[in-house]
């Protein structure tokens, strides 16, 4: 059966937020007696999940998120799904969930994308289609152990900028004194509990003023750790792109991709280490959150034992090396650069 219809869908792309849309066809594959089904595309946004399922109870699941663009010739470019799929791996091992093989991973991304070409966004409408990959335990259980069976599905939304300002927006974040993960906890995976354990920090950072909340480790609470939904890198003095290292932050694709853009596109130093938020703020040149949602958003204020800490003035431009390393990143994904670095797919 072709699933797809190539006429666009008529949305305003340009206004488009970061919300769910329904779109015509998600992909699910099932794991049962061992094994992955072959999976296949199906019409209802709707699952129909058996009250005992482990995902309710124990939060046994994982999810991803990665986005597809238009380019200029109107092609689907994806970026960088091998990384997402080897992330699914590590927190599918973390949670003893069966691992989906990179076969069904990639063939279920690319029908999903394919089935719903209608609805990935126009190449100039600053909009993408937001991929969300998800794995979660299902079927009848009760007590604490891994599911019997197992659910693959990826749905697809088209979505504009995640923070509402759009584009290269500037944010706000406040350090929170709640933890988001502990150093041999899950925090270096993408787990569905690490954000529901975050959505009080999230809550309290909004009201302080800020756009969400900013961890620092949970041991000291001295060294940076990540943003709610978004890695943070920083530049700093003497020409450093600094990163902070953790066993208890995600492994952003994105900040991965920026580490190399830094390095290779603007000759700056990699550090990626331990940062002390206190004793270092005051060589921090520009503050980014990076993320596939947050794509790369600076940072204008952060909220550190009682003042906000500004680093930029009232009206003031976004600094020089977030403004390339945003315009150079979404050039690759969007096809209008040449990708060097062999991270587009061509769907
Ligand atoms: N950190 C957290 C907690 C996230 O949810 C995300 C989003 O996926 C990121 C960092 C950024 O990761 P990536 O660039 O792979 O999307
Ligand atoms: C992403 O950036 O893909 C994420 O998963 C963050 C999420 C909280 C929207």
């Amino acid at each position: 059966m072709n699933h797809s219809t190539k006429e666009k869908k008529n949305l305003n792309w340009k206004n488009l937020g970061f919300s769910y849309i329904k779109t015509d066809w998600r992909f699910t594959a099932l794991w049962e007696d061992g094994k992955w089904n072959q999976g296949e595309l199906v019409r209802s946004e709707v699952m129909n999940l058996h009250e005992g399922s482990p995902v309710l109870h124990y939060a046994q699941s994982c999810f991803e998120g990665l986005k597809a663009f238009s380019s200029p010739e109107g092609k689907a470019l994806l970026f960088r799904s091998n990384l997402n799929w080897e992330r699914m791996k590590e927190t599918s091992a973390r949670l003893m969930m069966p691992e989906v093989p990179e076969e069904l991973f990639m063939r279920g991304l690319i029908e999903c994308i394919k089935a719903n070409e209608a609805w990935i966004p126009p190449y100039g409408s600053g909009a993408s289609l937001y991929i969300r990959p998800m794995l979660i335990g299902i079927g009848e259980n009760l007590g604490l152990r891994p599911a019997s069976k197992y659910e693959f599905r990826i749905f697809a939304c088209p979505v504009g900028p995640y923070y509402k300002s759009g584009g290269l927006s500037l944010i706000r974040l406040a350090v929170t004194d709640l933890d988001r993960a502990a150093p041999q906890g899950t925090g270096a995976v993408k787990t569905g509990a690490n954000y529901a354990g975050g959505l009080l920090a999230t809550h309290r950072a909004k009201e302080l003023g800020a756009t969400e909340a900013l961890y620092l480790d949970s041991s000291q609470r001295r060294y940076l750790e990540e943003a709610g939904s978004a890695n943070i890198v920083l530049k700093m003095t003497r020409n450093r792109f600094v990163t902070p290292s953790s066993s208890s932050i995600l492994p952003s694709v994105t900040r991965k991709s920026l580490m190399v853009l830094a390095e290779q596109e603007l000759g700056l130093t990699l550090e990626e280490r331990p940062v002390d938020l206190r004793a270092e703020i005051n060589e921090i040149e520009e503050f980014g959150a990076c993320g596939t949602a947050a794509v790369l958003s600076p940072v204008s204020h952060v909220l550190l034992d009682g003042p906000w800490h500004a680093f930029y003035k009232e009206g003031q431009e976004v600094g020089p090396v977030m403004q390339r390393l945003y315009q150079t990143l979404t050039a690759i994904q969007k096809g209008e650069q040449e990708d060097k670095y062999g991270w587009t797919l061509l769907i």
